[in-house]
Formats: structure tokens, sequence, C-alpha cells
């Protein structure tokens, strides 16, 4: 854990909010969040507990996680003497630049000012916000307590030294910060991620397998490497001059949609929304969807476990 302590500001209590909060305070330093609703403000200390519980923390490292953590029924009681603020509202444009154009105003004048946005250009966020070099993106991943990455994203007008002191705090709280030197929608990770999704969709429209085959082949293939192995690092590993072959063949034969695939689209159309009616690209009974929540989480804790120990 770093020495150094922080007053950091939590905007927005939801989902990523408290998560993030639980993050800064279990690492020592003392948080702010602003909710603006009782309803949200009311839930936010039984959801970290949880959160801390399904992480195997004990009553004392629990109690000592939520003392550091308070919440505030206005913006500027959580950050009138913050170090740094992140922003996990709505995400909603106008929202988020009302909330920067207040926070600039608000915060001392060292304070960074980092969005959570899940795929919207920090620079619209920022854009003609007074003193907007030290407006930055930090884009965690849900959930925020067990994927460690969080894109740290670099905006037109954003600081490199705004940028080195965000990636610094992001290590002293134990997550791995990534640099996205470009601020392009979806960042580095989900538009990967996505690309992957197109592909699949698209083989799945084009009658190649269907969804459960696609899936099974990621979990069993290149998915069993990827923790261990990047994309690029195995282009290295098998050699360029082999990648450059397998290009020649792959390539032309990638999806090029310039839009979201309309096989989704008619699947929305006809209701089908995935686990929400118990129908997507596969159907799914109860029993089903609780297997896939309850082995995603227990994953994500044997992999955030054995992290700990190394
Ligand atoms: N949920 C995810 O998987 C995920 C992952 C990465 C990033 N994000 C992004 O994080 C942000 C928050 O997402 P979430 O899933 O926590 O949403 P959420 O709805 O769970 O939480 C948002 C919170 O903000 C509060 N809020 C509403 N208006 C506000 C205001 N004016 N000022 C401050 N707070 C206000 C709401 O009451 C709510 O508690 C969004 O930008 C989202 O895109 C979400």
């Amino acid at each position: 854990m770093g020495a150094k302590k922080e007053k950091i500001g939590i905007i927005g209590g939801g989902l990523m909010g408290a998560g993030i909060a639980q993050i800064f305070a279990g690492h020592g330093h003392s948080v702010k969040i602003f909710e603006p609703f009782e309803a949200g403000r009311a839930g936010i200390f039984d959801r970290i507990t949880d959160n801390l519980e399904t992480m195997g923390q004990n009553e004392a490292q629990i109690k000592d996680c939520l003392s550091h953590i308070s919440l505030t029924e206005t913006q500027l009681d959580a950050v009138h003497d913050a170090d740094f603020v992140t922003e996990a509202a709505p995400e909603k444009l106008e929202l988020k630049r009302s909330i920067f154009t207040d926070l600039v105003a608000q915060v001392p004048a060292h304070c960074i000012l980092a969005s959570n946005t899940s795929v919207m250009p920090i620079t619209g966020i920022a854009d003609g916000i007074d003193s907007n070099q030290r407006i930055v993106g930090t884009h965690w991943w849900n959930p925020p307590f067990l994927i460690p990455l969080v894109e740290v994203v670099q905006a037109r007008d954003t600081s490199d030294a705004t940028v080195d002191a965000t990636m610094d705090i992001l290590s002293r709280i134990g997550k791995v910060p990534a640099r996205c030197k470009k601020d392009t929608p979806g960042f580095i990770a989900n538009r990967l991620q996505h690309a992957l999704w197109r592909e699949s969709i698209a083989m799945v429209a084009e009658g190649i397998c269907d969804a459960e085959t696609l899936d099974t082949c990621v979990k069993n293939s290149f998915g069993l490497r990827l923790p261990q192995l990047g994309p690029l690092e195995n282009a290295d590993l098998v050699g360029l001059p082999l990648t450059l072959d397998i290009h020649k063949t792959m390539i032309p034969q990638l999806n090029l949609h310039d839009r979201p695939h309309e096989f989704l689209e008619a699947k929305i159309q006809d209701g089908d929304l995935g686990f929400a009616t118990k129908k997507g690209f596969r159907n799914w009974t109860d029993d089903e969807i609780d297997s896939v929540r309850k082995n995603l989480l227990e994953y994500l804790m044997r992999m955030q476990n054995q992290r700990s120990q190394q």
C-alpha cells in the first residue's frame, strides 16, 4: 500500500461509484461520495459490505474500509478539499458536462478530475470547460473491485502531468492502469472486445456456427491463453512472417459492417433481449442464468486471489 493518502471525491454512488469508492477506501484513502438521491445513499454501505464479503474480507477489514467512506448530499461537500475526483454519474453527455463545469469551480487548484464514462470521448465532456488540462478519463471495468484494468484516457487538452499523476494513484490502489494516448470511442479494451463481438455476431448470422458453439470455441482455444498472452505477444511468438501469411487469407474474410449488424437489430425487434427475456443469441433457463453469473464471479475471485498471492 502506498504511504501517500489522498482525499477522494466520488460523484454518483451507483454500481461503479460505490465499487470505486471501496477500492480507494480499502487502500486507506479518505473518500466522500456525493449521491443526490436518498434512496441511492441508503444502499451504498450495504452494497460495499456485500462486495467485501464476496472478496472474503473479515468483519474488522470491512469496518476499516467503511470507516474511510462518508456520504454527502451535495457535490461541494464531497469535493471542496479533494485531491482526486472520479465522476461516475449516468452516461449522459450534458449531465457530465454540467458536473465537470461545477467541479472545476468547487475543487482545489491541484485536484485531478476523472470521468468514468464507458465510451464517450473525454474531449467532448471537457470541451470549453476552464482548466480542463486536469480532466482525464479513467475507465474502470465492472465489477470495479475484481477487474484490475483502468484505462487512463488522455483527451485533447489533458496535460501529461495529469495522466502521470492518475497512473500513479491508480497503481497505488492496486489497479493496472493503461495509458490510452488518443481519446477514441471505446478506448482500447472495449474497441478490441467489440471487434470480436462484431465478428461473432456476423459468423452466427452467416450460419457458420450457432452461438453456443462460437462461445465454446473461444473459451476452449485462444480465450484460455489470453490472460497469459496478449494478441501482439502472440503474433511475436508465432512470428510476423506467419502472421502476415495468415492475414493474407483471413483479413479479406473478416466482417466489415460499419454499423450494428441487422441480425442483432432483428433480435431486439423480436423481443429477444438476452438474460432479461431468457432469449437472446441463445435460450436460457433461470438456473443457467444463475450459474453464468455465479461462475463468472467465482472465476474473477480466483484470479483476484492469485494476483494478491503473487
Ligand atoms: N455499469 C458498468 O458496467 C460500467 C462500467 C464502466 C463504466 N461505467 C460508467 O460509469 C458511470 C456510472 O455507471 P453506473 O453503472 O454506476 O450507473 P448507476 O446508475 O448504477 O449509478 C449512477 C449514480 O449516479 C447518480 N446520479 C444521478 N444524477 C446525478 C448527478 N447529477 N450527480 C451525481 N450523481 C448522480 C444516480 O443516482 C446513481 O446512483 C456511467 O458513465 C457508466 O457508463 C459503467
